[in-house]
């Protein structure tokens, strides 16, 4: 692991964007306009190649992810509205959605993309692996405000200031310590919000299942992390609520059988 550190950009604890950036006009994503902002999304993959853009098409279609966070960005609770994804547009972070954003183990960065695209973030910095997804985020957001760095955040759990910190789907693909550790390093950099997607060990059948498929995902695709290791909802919530942090746990498994949920974690006393 340490290996890959080697050569890697050095992360500075900065913010994502230190120059002030114009405000981005944040429009409603209404139930029946995330397809055209999907589209809009798998269009800028284009350079990346068909299998990237399918991937990106399929992840955005059938992981809810993507509208929960969209949905948090506009400052409403999932489902409280019908007619629009999750509901109206209020309660936004100073006008612009979830602000500076960091996105730990990003991937391809379709999520970062999706918020930029949609006018709910200032900007994104991914971070993740060194590797061709990492390459292709940076190829889709580069125009957008979505900057990229390589990075062993198991190895190196440095976490650059942010208004939001994104987690989705790479905490449980570490050591407990490692888990722990870049949680709290997420929870010390972001001043607004830490966003964490996992794997709930205690959901009965859907937990089992949703593991032994990681497993058998791990046995086919070399992409696939490091371990299945998803920790306890309490444990994860005790580290953010010790940095000072309201955290609220939720299904985000919409349509499909396995156990993700949604751990939304607020800085407590600020607006
Ligand atoms: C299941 S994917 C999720 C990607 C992205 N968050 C998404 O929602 O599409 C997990 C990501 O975590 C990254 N990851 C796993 N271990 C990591 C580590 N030690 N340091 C940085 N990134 C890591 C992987 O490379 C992968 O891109």
């Amino acid at each position: 692991m340490a290996g890959l550190t080697q050569g890697l950009e050095p992360l500075a604890i900065v913010p994502v964007r230190p120059e002030p950036l114009p405000a981005p006009v944040l429009r409603p994503v209404t139930s029946a306009g995330f397809p055209s902002l999907a589209a809009a999304v798998v269009a800028r993959y284009a350079p990346c190649g068909r299998a990237a853009r399918g991937y990106v098409a399929g992840k955005l279609r059938h992981d809810p992810v993507h509208r929960a966070v969209l949905a948090l960005a506009e400052g409403t609770a999932p489902g409280t509205a019908p007619g629009t994804v999750h509901g109206t547009v209020h309660g936004t972070i100073h006008g612009t959605g979830l602000g500076d954003v960091v996105d730990l183990g990003c991937g391809r960065g379709q999520l970062g993309v999706a918020l930029l695209l949609a006018g709910r973030a200032r900007a994104v910095r991914g971070i993740d692996l060194p590797g061709r997804r990492l390459d292709q985020a940076a190829v889709a957001g580069a125009a957008l405000g979505l900057s990229t760095t390589a990075c062993d955040l198991a190895a190196r759990p440095i976490v650059p200031a942010a208004d939001t910190v994104l987690l989705i789907d790479v905490l449980y693909q570490m050591q407990t310590r490692s888990q722990l550790a870049l949680l709290a390093a997420a929870a010390a950099a972001a001043r607004r919000r830490v966003l964490v997607r996992t794997l709930d060990p205690a959901r009965g059948l859907r937990s089992v299942l949703t593991v032994v498929l990681e497993h058998a995902w791990r046995r086919v695709s070399a992409q696939a992390g490091a371990m299945v290791n998803p920790r306890p909802l309490s444990e994860l919530a005790g580290v953010l609520e010790a940095a000072g942090f309201a955290v609220s746990a939720a299904p985000c498994w919409r349509g499909t059988p396995f156990a993700n949920v949604l751990l939304t974690a607020h800085r407590t006393g600020v607006s």
